[in-house]
């Protein structure tokens, strides 16, 4: 299976979101119950703010109706690339001050101590590095356990350690994990996808960070659509696209987020890692995302105990 991911990149889409997060202190209270947070304190340019006061919320005012990402509205993008070369090869979404999710297969065949993590990237022609921009190593890749390959595509996601740890900005900020006792299925949502993949199949790369809405399926939807393809659906996966294609990720745009806004309090929350897909953006052919909340008490477990 050519799970290569031909993820998406995504064509065209209109967000609207007029967030604009004030003031931050340690008073608030907390939000969100059910949302996964990491509380690992850390001193950053917004004081010291435990995560789960500021995941998922750009402090970028924006307001968008075209198919380019507006700077920032995306902080806790991540382009993962090999030293020398110039465009990346995979994304990721950083969840805290040390760690990025992206998917286990952006892994296969590539050394990490190869590879930089860049944070607050938004226009790959901007050189040598664009202003906000950060370039991070890795400490280490743990790919999930029980992901063997690309054969099935399942259990496809890979925690990322960074170092140093990261200094949240405007530009740079966390995601929110989903809730992973309730486990929405998010079937008929609109999400987004962000990244710097093919804007075809096939095609170029894009150089600025492009974003694209998307509905989620549900599995068994997906399933019928995929299964005459030859292609299963697991519980782990979940799939989202346009059922009259045009709208998809693309190949470069795996182990990037899928994102859905939380209309309760507007904060974006990670539901699936860009997985694999059969070509990109054909019609009744949705993308394959890694099913972000059946993989929290993973994240969780394999962020407390490093090895
Ligand atoms: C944030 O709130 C604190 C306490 O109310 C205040 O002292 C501080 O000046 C505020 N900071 C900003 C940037 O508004
Ligand atoms: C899945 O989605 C399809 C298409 O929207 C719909 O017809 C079907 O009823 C849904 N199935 C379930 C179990 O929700």
């Amino acid at each position: 299976m050519v799970i290569a991911i031909q993820l998406i990149l995504l064509t065209c889409y209109t967000l609207l979101n007029h967030l604009i997060l004030g003031n931050i202190t340690t008073t608030q209270s907390p939000v969100a119950k059910g949302r996964q947070v990491f509380n690992n304190n850390n001193n950053n340019e917004l004081g010291f703010v435990p995560i789960e006061h500021i995941c998922g919320l750009p402090l970028h005012r924006r307001i968008v109706g075209g198919r380019e990402a507006e700077p920032r509205a995306f902080p806790w993008i991540a382009a993962l690339g090999t030293q020398g070369e110039f465009l990346p090869f995979c994304g990721g979404t950083l969840i805290s001050n040390q760690y990025v999710v992206s998917a286990a297969h952006c892994f296969r065949n590539r050394r990490p101590d190869q590879l930089v993590v860049r944070l607050g990237a938004h226009d790959f022609s901007v050189l040598p590095v664009e202003r906000d921009a950060r370039d991070f190593q890795i400490s280490w890749v743990k790919m999930h356990p029980r992901w063997q390959g690309v054969d099935t595509g399942d259990y496809d996601i890979a925690l990322i350690k960074l170092t140093p740890n990261v200094v949240f900005s405007r530009s740079v900020m966390p995601i929110c994990l989903p809730p992973w006792r309730t486990r929405p299925t998010y079937a008929g949502e609109l999400a987004t996808v962000a990244g710097w993949g093919r804007t075809r199949f096939n095609g170029y790369q894009s150089e600025r960070l492009m974003q694209v809405e998307v509905q989620v399926w549900n599995n068994s939807a997906c399933n019928q659509a995929l299964a005459p393809k030859g292609y299963k659906v697991t519980p782990g996966m979940m799939c989202a696209g346009d059922p009259k294609g045009g709208k998809d990720s693309c190949n470069g745009d795996s182990g990037g987020p899928l994102m859905i806004q939380e209309s309760t309090d507007e904060r974006w929350l990670l539901v699936g890692v860009v997985s694999w897909g059969v070509g990109c953006a054909q019609p009744n052919t949705p993308g394959v995302y890694t099913r972000v909340n059946e993989y929290v008490e993973w994240i969780r477990n394999t962020i407390q105990i490093p090895k």
